[in-house]
């Protein structure tokens, strides 16, 4: 389920979202420490999508996501589940696009920049492992086309380390 319906993606955008799946298989290829591929992952969608202030991961910790490997500025440590958007994905355990976090209600601020985000569930065998968060300095940065880019990369990215 996505929440608040995004606008198409601008071409560049979806150039970079078309690359980042076969990239992804390329680099997690022969490994699969999940600390590893999740922080490469990161560096890998930091660098290769346009418009990013903040890429990384929580991972679920009892009932609240705790920092993972990421890139941006340092960021908040603890979510309880069901609190911003990371802690409302993971709640859902459904991918949440944010076009404008200001009108996002409990929006969690780690770096001022950041005007939208996207939130994808990281969830194995049907349990809930973590989320992978985006964050970007433009308004309505993510679209749906980047939802299900993203949700791939974390499905491969399940399948492909030791969790
Ligand atoms: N904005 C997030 C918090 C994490 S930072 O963006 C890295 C939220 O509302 O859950």
């Amino acid at each position: 389920m996505t929440l608040f319906t995004p606008p198409c993606a601008p071409r560049e955008s979806a150039e970079a979202a078309a690359l980042l799946l076969e990239q992804a298989r390329a680099l997690l290829a022969g490994e699969r420490d999940a600390l590893a591929n999740s922080a490469n992952l990161a560096a890998l969608i930091f660098q290769t999508l346009p418009g990013l202030n903040w890429a990384g991961f929580y991972w679920l910790r009892g009932n609240e996501l705790v920092l993972g490997p990421f890139q941006g500025k340092p960021a908040c440590v603890r979510i309880p589940i069901g609190k911003g958007v990371c802690g409302t994905a993971a709640e859902r355990r459904a991918t949440v696009i944010v076009p404008n976090v200001h009108e996002f209600p409990g929006h969690i601020a780690c770096d001022s920049a950041s005007e939208s985000e996207i939130v994808v569930p990281v969830i194995k065998a049907g349990r809930l492992l973590g989320v992978l968060d985006l964050d970007s300095p433009r308004l309505g940065r993510f679209s749906r086309e980047d939802a299900a880019t993203l949700e791939a990369v974390v499905t491969h990215f399940v399948e492909a380390s030791d969790l």
